[in-house]
Parts: structure tokens; C-alpha cells; sequence
């Protein structure tokens, strides 16, 4: 069922890469970005991940606010990644790659940081995209969670999206899920509206 679901959400998102970032959503997302920058520290020299990076705003948008900093963008969407390089390429340091969250092609412990915003809702086996962000992480880093999140559920609040479901968890799920992963959370902190940031270490 996994299988499934993840070739509808690169289709899903196949689809959308071309005029993504023409739409009111990722007007929003940029939004998001930007008050994202206010809650980040990175070492000098970073190299960061992000993690769904869609069309590469945001990791443009880091590399501009950190010049040291060097980075990849990993996404399920292969259209998406076309149109990162194509658009949102930035410097040599910057790089982009086709992948899925559950099974990163990538080292162990090799970044400072990973940057998730607006795409853990998509994660059919969230348990297993925290393994990884953990196993990714280099000692000390910081993983940042930007998603939209119910301020009071207990437990993951299921919408369907046609045939792409999505979840979203609450400041309590998020640390129970951070447990059972092996990482801490060290602050929730509400970015826009129901956009709630978790940074975990
Ligand atoms: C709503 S977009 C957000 C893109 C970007 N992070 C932003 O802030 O605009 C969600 C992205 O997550 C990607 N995605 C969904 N499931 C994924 C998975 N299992 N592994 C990697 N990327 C995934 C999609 O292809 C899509 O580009």
C-alpha cells in the first residue's frame, strides 16, 4: 500500500511542478520561509538538507541568508526537482536529487541541519522519515519541522485528499514521534497561522 501511495503523491506533485510556484499555496509556503529564517541557528559552514524541497525556494532562499552554507534538496517528485534545477539552481554548493524521505541514498551523520516544511503531512510512514532524518544528522544538529498542526488532537488527524491522504500532528504527537525516534524536541513555535515549527535535536 506504501508503493501506492507513494507513486500517487509523485504524480500528484509531477503534475503540480510546473506552476507551483505560481499559486496562492506557495505564496503562503514563501511566507512560511521567510518567518522559518527567524527561528534557525546554523554552524558556520553548514551543510543542510532539505527534505521535500519541491521546486528549491527554500534552499535558495538559506544559501542567500548563509553564503557558507552548502546544500542539497532531496524530493519524490522527479518534475519537481527539474524545475529546482531549472529555476532555483543557485550556486555549485547547491545540489538536488530525486529521492523518498524513507529511504535516503545519503551518509550517515553528514548534516548540520534538515529543513522539512509543508511535506511531512504527505508521509505515509512518518516513524521511518524520523529514523532517517536521525541517521542523517550529524551530532548536534537540528532537524526543522514546518507543518500545519491541530492545536489540540492526541492523535494524527487524518485528511483525505481524493486519493493522497494527509496528516497532521499536534505539538504532543510530534514529541512522542521525536521519542520514539531517538531525537529531542527543543521548541514548538507557530511560523503563520496553523503552521506550526518543531525543532528537534
Ligand atoms: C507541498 S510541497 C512542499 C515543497 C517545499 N518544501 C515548500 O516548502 O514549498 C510537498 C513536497 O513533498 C514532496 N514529497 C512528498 N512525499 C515525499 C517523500 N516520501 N519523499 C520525498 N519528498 C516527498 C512532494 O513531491 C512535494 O514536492
Amino acid at each position: 500500500m506504501p508503493d501506492e501511495l507513494y507513486q500517487q503523491k509523485q504524480s500528484l506533485f509531477d503534475r503540480w511542478a510546473g506552476f507551483y510556484d505560481l499559486t496562492l499555496t506557495s505564496v503562503f509556503y514563501q511566507a512560511v520561509h521567510r518567518r522559518l529564517l527567524d527561528s534557525i541557528q546554523l554552524p558556520d559552514q553548514p551543510y543542510v538538507l532539505d527534505l521535500g524541497c519541491g521546486t528549491g525556494k527554500l534552499l535558495n532562499r538559506l544559501a542567500q541568508y548563509q553564503p557558507d552554507l552548502t546544500g542539497l534538496g532531496v524530493d519524490l517528485s522527479p518534475d519537481m526537482i527539474a524545475q529546482a534545477n531549472r529555476v532555483n539552481k543557485g550556486p555549485e554548493r547547491m545540489g538536488y536529487q530525486v529521492g523518498n524521505a524513507v529511504a535516503l541514498a545519503l551518509e550517515d551523520d553528514s548534516f548540520d541541519a534538515v529543513f522539512n516544511t509543508i511535506t511531512f503531512l504527505h508521509y505515509p510512514e512518518p516513524e521511518q522519515v524520523l529514523a532517517e532524518v536521525r541517521r542523517v544528522l550529524k551530532s548536534g544538529g537540528r532537524y526543522y519541522l514546518a507543518d500545519f498542526a491541530p492545536r489540540w488532537a492526541e492523535e494524527p488527524e487524518v485528511l483525505a485528499q481524493g486519493m493522497s491522504p494527509i496528516q497532521f500532528y499536534s505539538p504532543a504527537v510530534r514529541e512522542q514521534l521525536a521519542v520514539e525516534a531517538g531525537l529531542t524536541v527543543l521548541e514548538h513555535t507557530w511560523l503563520l497561522g496553523p503552521v506550526l515549527l518543531t525543532t528537534f535535536g
